[in-house]
């Protein structure tokens, strides 16, 4: 029953992921036994076929951090003021161990307990490092935990105080109150995690500093991320056991220093992000950075025609990011008259790509778990995901109460009004210089419901895909791709009818 993917492609007419369904296939093993192992570059391999956008309401290092742990990666976005900053993010990552906080809030030798008591009070962290200049990097100078302060009390404007059995109030200095670094002990970064830990837990700390040679504070572990921490068995690792982290950058360039920075910072992979990747700036972009840095994995685009794909394969690109005009946020098809169908364009370039060994990432229209599956049906390898992803705690912005009392997040297009007047690196995707007056948008600002913790949204997604995979009745990415190829899984469109029908109908309420 139902035709192949090549026979339902023949049509020509542009189909997208809601156009069609995978038809069932036989089920004789567990969802368990489905490995969703992939290739997102030539030689990235990671466990879990999902990548998040670089887009600055979706990835930073808090989102590309969750994405590794679960087996994907995230590629942090390029709209920071300063490439310093990009690649800040991308240390982060790379630093990242279990129950080491490594930019923890930190006072200074002039901050006072009410200092501390604000910091306790809008982040609710109950200690913090007293360094030189209050900065991580800089000397340690001591460390206040809750016992140092919580005997005063304030009144709800945070004003009055009423000390409690002892002369601290929150006008003392916090070097009164600190325990000072000769009494303190701390950790090294240069010792393994598991001797800082042991430290912890031996001295029963709740927070334990840790320093460098110098003494210059780098991080903060923290009992209670400790007690959190668990195994991430799937994670993406690189060969020295750090997580992987992507970064993007455009074409500008100046963007060639970006591409320094990033490298510097021990980013994997770079991917070089425009609207349309076919142009002489991509190329130029592309191989430079293959020539500079030939060790750094390059996902070139975005492109929906095998031709463009070709000339990015040509020029040296490791993955393909497939997707125009698709996104939850873009408005580019209706306001460029170009873009393509992201099933068909999914489609053609993955075959492509197949032929010459580059894998796809599927950008954008990814709505549900279904469509994770699909996107992988039509050969795709990872798939690129902002609006499913926005809105959880992850992503970067802070939560507010939208309409209605629903609590919301920003997500906004990249090549929204709002993001290109941000960021030149945002109006550079959609080929706009900054001196033009008139720019044309091709995004949208929106809001997004909180989606919750990536912690539980990522392993969901995960497991969602697994369960597709064995209800087609294939093992693995490769053994669907192969499949899929051979004609062995067959595909079958479906009408406007049979897409109400697939949905939830007939309910009262
Ligand atoms: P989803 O559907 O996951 O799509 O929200 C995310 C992808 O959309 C692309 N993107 C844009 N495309 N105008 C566009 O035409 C924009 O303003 C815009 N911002 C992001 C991008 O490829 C992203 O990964």
């Amino acid at each position: 029953d139902g035709e192949t993917a090549q026979e339902m492609m023949a049509h020509k007419g542009g189909l997208t992921f809601n156009d069609f369904n995978v038809m069932p296939g036989f089920i004789n093993f567990s969802v368990h036994d489905v490995s969703l192992e992939t290739n997102i570059t030539r030689n990235i391999k990671i466990k879990a076929p999902l990548v998040s956008s670089p887009m600055d309401t979706v990835t930073e290092s808090g989102m590309a951090i969750v994405m590794a742990l679960y087996g994907g990666i995230g590629i942090i976005h390029g709209n920071f003021p300063k490439p310093e900053d990009q690649a800040a993010e991308v240390l982060k990552v790379k630093r990242f161990k279990q129950g080491f906080v490594m930019q923890p809030h930190c006072l200074k030798p002039s901050s006072t307990a009410y200092d501390m008591i604000q910091i306790k009070k809008m982040f609710g962290y109950t200690g913090a490092p007293v360094t030189e200049d209050g900065r991580v990097g800089s000397k340690l100078i001591g460390m206040v935990t809750s016992r140092d302060f919580d005997f005063i009390t304030m009144d709800v404007a945070g004003q009055k105080s009423t000390p409690i059995g002892d002369e601290v109030t929150p006008n003392t200095p916090i070097t009164e109150i600190m325990v000072p670094v000769g009494k303190l002990i701390v950790g090294k970064i240069s010792d393994p995690p598991e001797a800082c830990q042991k430290l912890l837990k031996e001295h029963r700390l709740g927070k334990l500093p840790i320093v460098n040679d110098d003494n210059e504070l780098i991080a903060l572990l923290c009992r209670s991320d400790l007690l959190k921490a668990r195994d991430y068995p799937n994670a993406s690792y690189d060969s020295s056991g750090q997580l992987l982290c992507g970064a993007a950058v455009n074409t500008r360039e100046e963007s060639r220093h970006t591409v320094d920075l990033l490298v510097e910072a021990g980013v994997d992979l770079i991917v070089i992000d425009s609207s349309n990747g076919s142009s002489t700036y991509q190329i130029d972009m592309l191989q430079w950075i293959k020539k500079q840095h030939p060790n750094i994995e390059v996902v070139a685009g975005n492109v929906v025609t095998r031709q463009q794909a070709k000339v990015l394969i040509d020029a040296g690109a490791d993955g393909l990011r497939v997707g125009m005009g698709s996104g939850s946020i873009c408005i580019t098809q209706d306001i460029m008259a170009v873009g393509r169908a992201q099933g068909t364009a999914v489609y053609d370039v993955s075959r492509y790509g197949r032929s010459r060994g580059v894998p796809i990432v599927a950008d954008g229209g990814i709505r549900d778990v279904g469509y994770i599956t699909k996107a992988l049906a039509l050969g795709a390898s990872v798939v690129m995901m902002g609006g499913l992803l926005a809105a959880t705690t992850e992503a970067p912005g802070e939560y507010f109460w939208g309409p209605g009392g629903v609590r919301v997040k920003k997500y906004r297009g990249m090549g929204s009004l709002d993001a290109m007047e941000a960021h030149a690196s945002s109006q550079d995707r959609y080929f706009t210089a900054e001196s033009d007056q008139i720019k044309v948008a091709q995004g949208v600002s929106a809001t997004m419901k909180d989606r919750g913790s990536c912690h539980k949204f990522i392993p969901y997604l995960v497991r969602g895909v697994q369960h597709g995979f064995q209800d087609i009745g294939v093992r693995s990415v490769t053994e669907l791709h192969d499949k899929v190829a051979g004609g062995d899984i067959r595909f079958e469109r479906r009408s406007t009818n049979a897409q109400l029908e697939g949905g939830v109908h007939s309910l009262h309420s």
